[in-house]
């Protein structure tokens, strides 16, 4: 075999006897003098290596090194003696000896240590040179661990049927509760798009196309406080699908979750399954809250307790003291409740007996997932919107183009949506979503490496017709 072929880290201890050349990383480097240790690491693990006195090159490159620099190393594989083995760690058993090393790249000393968790690291210097705080290894694992779960979600929903659709981020703004991020336009001067907070409307439309089984895993944007389980950008696994009602999508979901764990997390406990389903009332006078934690065993970092909260009221007051949605203006009735809803009026006293077809799927006392069967019927529609105190004529402006396409031929439908970063969180063990996102945003929706937001020029400002107002 030509020797200059790379072998990857996790390979070496196959190649006992071998020359051969690794590219990595210096993990760490521990200067006896006479030897000269060297730990090296790739994307696919960490190897020992030693510099002997008669290397004389290897040698001389061998103390110029430090943590981080990037470098080619030709060297033999050696098993190590039975005393120096470590069982059970990758390349425990072997040792390489390093013949030639190349630099290919020097690196600065690191701000911080990425040896340990950098967890007790400040968190605006991590951000800041998240490149290397990629480099640790749990958040690699984070990572690496996200996309198999994105690769088996895919797998999964592409051999049920679904295909992966992208919907636009320049939109419109949708009615979800949280701010809009706006975009200003060119083109057309004082108009504005919306970065979208979810693929709501898109996704229905879609279901109007004739598509059937939707998903995209979407990224979302709201302009909200950012906390622990929130950020201005996340990522959604977003569904939907023709045809069905609320126990056709928790049992297609459900068996996904219960695959996802089984096949990527086979050490972690699903408490109960199938899941328990807990009324929004019973969630909120037992556990004071619409997301119970119902873990049995709160100390066990391996258990996953998933609940679906269902038969949520479709309407709350709102601060005017008029009605609103619970969850989305799309959402229907259950089926049974369909007549009170079209006998209902804006200023019903009460209106909560009326429930929706909503269901949302909570683990470990986060909400890691909502959706509904929608109102396709345009009637049903537009009642909502009159309960909630719009004019039919405002409703047609602003929803006439789903109006037109559920008067088009659209079938029922319904979806839901997992917030994918929470659920990545909850089973990496990780205490907030920060930790399973590669470049997130601070506390305070900043990005410290790229330092956005950041202002613009006049020229781009003169451009959009934009003047900015000092406070
Ligand atoms: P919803 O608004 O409930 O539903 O969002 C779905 C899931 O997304 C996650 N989530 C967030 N995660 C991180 N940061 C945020 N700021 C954030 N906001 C929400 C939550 C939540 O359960 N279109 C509907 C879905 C549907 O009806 O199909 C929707 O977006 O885990």
């Amino acid at each position: 075999m030509n020797n200059d072929t790379r072998t990857y880290i996790k390979d070496l201890s196959g190649k006992v006897g071998n020359e051969v050349t690794i590219k990595g990383w210096v993990d760490i480097r521990r200067d006896q003098g006479k030897l000269i240790f060297l730990d090296f690491r790739d994307m696919t693990g960490k190897v020992q290596g030693v510099i002997l006195p008669n290397a004389k090159e290897a040698h001389e490159v061998g103390t110029q090194l430090r943590s981080e620099w990037v470098v080619e190393v030709k060297g033999k594989v050696n098993p190590r003696p039975e005393k120096n083995v470590q069982k059970d760690k990758l390349n425990g058993d072997i040792e390489l000896e390093i013949l030639s090393i190349t630099i290919l790249n020097q690196a600065e000393t690191p701000g911080f240590d990425i040896g340990n968790d950098t967890r007790v690291v400040n968190e605006d210097t991590r951000l800041e040179q998240r490149y290397l705080d990629l480099r640790s290894e749990r958040l690699q694992n984070n990572i690496r661990a996200r996309h198999k779960a994105i690769k088996l979600v895919r797998d999964v929903l592409d051999t049920e049927g679904f295909i992966e659709i992208e919907t636009p981020l320049l939109t419109k703004s949708t009615p979800e509760g949280a701010r809009d991020f706006i975009v200003p336009s060119r083109l057309e001067r004082g108009t504005f798009y919306a970065l979208p907070q979810s693929p709501q409307q898109y996704k229905q439309l879609l279901m109007a196309a004739g598509m059937e089984k939707y998903f995209q895993i979407a990224r979302c944007m709201r302009d909200e406080d950012t906390r622990g389980d929130r950020q201005p950008e996340f990522t959604q696994l977003d569904m939907e699908m023709s045809f069905v009602r609320e126990d056709d999508i928790m049992a297609l979901n459900e068996k996904l979750l219960i695959e996802l764990v089984t096949k990527l997390y086979p050490h972690k406990k699903i408490q109960e399954i199938p899941f328990p389903r807990i009324s929004y009332k019973d969630a909120m006078e037992k556990y004071g809250n619409d997301r119970p934690d119902i873990r049995t065993n709160k100390e066990d970092p391996n258990l996953l307790a998933f609940c679906w909260v269902v038969d949520f009221p479709m309407f709350e007051k709102n601060d005017q003291g008029g009605w609103t949605f619970t969850h989305n203006p799309f959402s229907a009735t259950q089926k049974d409740h369909e007549e009170a809803l079209m006998n209902a009026k804006a200023d019903d006293a009460n209106l909560t007996h009326i429930k929706a077809a909503q269901y949302d799927i909570v683990l470990n006392g986060y909400e890691i997932g909502g959706g509904s069967v929608r109102n396709h019927d345009p009637e049903k529609l537009l009642k909502v919107f009159e309960i909630m105190g719009y004019e039919r004529s405002n409703v047609e402006q602003n929803f006439g183009h789903m109006l037109k396409a559920f008067r088009s031929g659209t079938p029922p439908h319904g979806g839901i949506a997992w917030g994918f970063d929470r659920l990545m969180m909850l089973l990496q063990n990780e205490p907030n979503i920060r930790e399973v996102i590669a470049f997130p945003k601070t506390g305070e929706g900043r990005d410290p490496m790229m330092k956005s937001p950041d202002t613009v020029s006049e020229a781009q400002l003169r451009e959009l017709g934009i003047d900015i107002k000092q406070k």
